[in-house]
């Protein structure tokens, strides 16, 4: 993709595309096969920077890497270094999920702390507290963070107080290869983190409670490479969900995960499309004219997604009456508020986590700026409802998580292009 998107609003969407990969699946998955001595074949990967990145430091590391058509091939047998190279590792928090794998592969690890992003500090104590309970020592050293099990991994008895992604998945790679049991109470719940626990026991791993929020890791057992399919995005799927709502018209959305999408579907039926779960993927027929929705709140999985919070609001905006948005699972996460009122949104900005929303406003196209990926990505989705040109810049930051979303849209009818 260029180095900006140019939308020409107003054309209503008709076609069908298909939902890439999950990004947010792949990503520890890839990490996960460290853990492995033989070749693993992961179908479906997307083809993302996010991606393209962790196959840089699995690289870097000593793994085999290479693409096929059908996905990415990983071969873990040689790792030689457990130090990760800095300038990978910044700026690329999901990186983190390499800490618990590196300790399951080396038992031990060193990495740039990878660091907050703009849409929040991104704490890692989570991270730090459950591996000290299963055996690993934290240091600091020249900046970087340093990890090691000493006397190995342990299995333990443990209980996350927010039921926080990477950290249940860090746990979940550190606890496969630890000696002993672990019971993790409070975990998240994501289907990328149920997606990784299926990968792990395809590689032999045995994990009891997988979709729940207990999970009981047997630790020890040997894991061997094997063949995996990336199971669909249901981030970028409801992407274009309301991206079809916001331009109108009807669209199929091949292979979107509808089983994990319930709170995004709820809420686009609230604003007055037609969705058909269908075998193939997901049918959206948009409203003539959107409905009111006076509340939208963000939760952990299966509550509405944070990672479709800006998306929502940009929908909102063109939605009659005032809706309130509550974002509780980050605290920073309203950056699109600036560009989307200069397009002409009415937006009021509460506190760290409310937004209220007035409308319905008729969005002008403007030049804009992307500062993270999904808020990148509810630009697009506004410039697909704005009258006029919208051009968007920043967008190394959509190429984060969206392997082509210009492609995407234009098979979908919309008039949308990268320069
Ligand atoms: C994952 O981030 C996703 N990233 C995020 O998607 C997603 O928004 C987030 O989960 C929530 O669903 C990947 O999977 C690569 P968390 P993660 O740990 O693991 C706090 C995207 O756009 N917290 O569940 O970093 C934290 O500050 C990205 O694809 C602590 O306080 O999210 C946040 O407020 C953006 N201490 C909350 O928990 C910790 O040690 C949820 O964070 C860890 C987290």
């Amino acid at each position: 993709m260029g180095k900006e998107i140019h939308v020409h609003g107003g054309v209503s969407l008709q076609g069908r595309v298909r939902i890439q990969g999950s990004k947010n699946a792949a990503l520890p998955i890839l990490a996960a096969a460290l853990l492995t001595k033989e070749e693993n074949v992961l179908c479906n990967c997307p083809r993302i920077t996010d991606v393209f990145r962790m196959l840089d430091l699995l690289r870097s590391i000593g793994c085999l890497v290479r693409w096929e058509e059908q996905g990415v091939c990983v071969d873990a047998g040689h790792v030689s270094l457990s130090r990760l190279p800095a300038d990978a590792v910044m700026g690329m928090r999901s990186s983190l999920c390499l800490l618990g794998a590196l300790l399951g592969r080396c038992g031990e690890a060193a990495m740039e702390h990878p660091g907050g992003c703009v849409i929040g500090e991104r704490p890692i104590d989570l991270h730090l507290s459950a591996l000290r309970r299963m055996g690993v020592d934290f240091w600091e050293e020249e900046g970087l963070l340093h990890a090691r099990a000493a006397r190995g991994l342990s299995g333990a008895e443990l209980r996350l107080p927010i039921p926080s992604v990477g950290a249940t998945e860090n746990i979940i790679l550190a606890a496969v290869c630890a000696q002993g049991d672990t019971r993790l109470q409070g975990c998240a719940r994501e289907p990328e983190v149920e997606a990784l626990c299926r990968y792990l026991v395809c590689c032999g791993a045995r994990i009891d409670g997988i979709g729940t929020g207990e999970l009981v890791i047997r630790g020890g057992k040997r894991l061997f490479g094997t063949s995996f399919r990336i199971p669909a995005d249901r981030i970028v799927a409801g992407t274009y969900l309301f991206g079809t709502l916001a331009a109108g018209g009807c669209a199929m959305l091949e292979e979107a995960p509808c089983s994990q999408m319930e709170a995004v579907i709820s809420l686009a039926r609230d604003l007055g499309a037609v969705c058909q779960a269908a075998k193939e993927g997901l049918w959206v027929q948009a409203p003539r004219r959107l409905r009111h929705v006076p509340l939208v709140r963000t939760k952990e999985y299966p509550g509405f997604p944070t990672d479709l919070q800006s998306i929502a609001m940009t929908v909102l905006s063109g939605a009659p009456g005032t809706s309130r948005i509550e974002e509780n699972i980050f605290e920073d996460r309203f950056r699109v508020v600036e560009p989307l009122s200069r397009m002409g949104a009415d937006l009021r900005q509460l506190s760290a986590r409310q937004v209220i929303v007035q409308g319905p406003r008729r969005l002008k196209g403007q030049r804009v700026e992307a500062v993270e990926l999904r808020g990148g990505a509810a630009l697009v989705v506004a410039g697909l409802m704005a009258r006029g040109e919208t051009v968007i810049t920043g967008c190394p930051y959509i190429e984060r998580g969206y392997e082509n979303i210009c492609k995407d849209l234009r098979e979908l009818g919309a008039r949308i292009y990268c320069v």
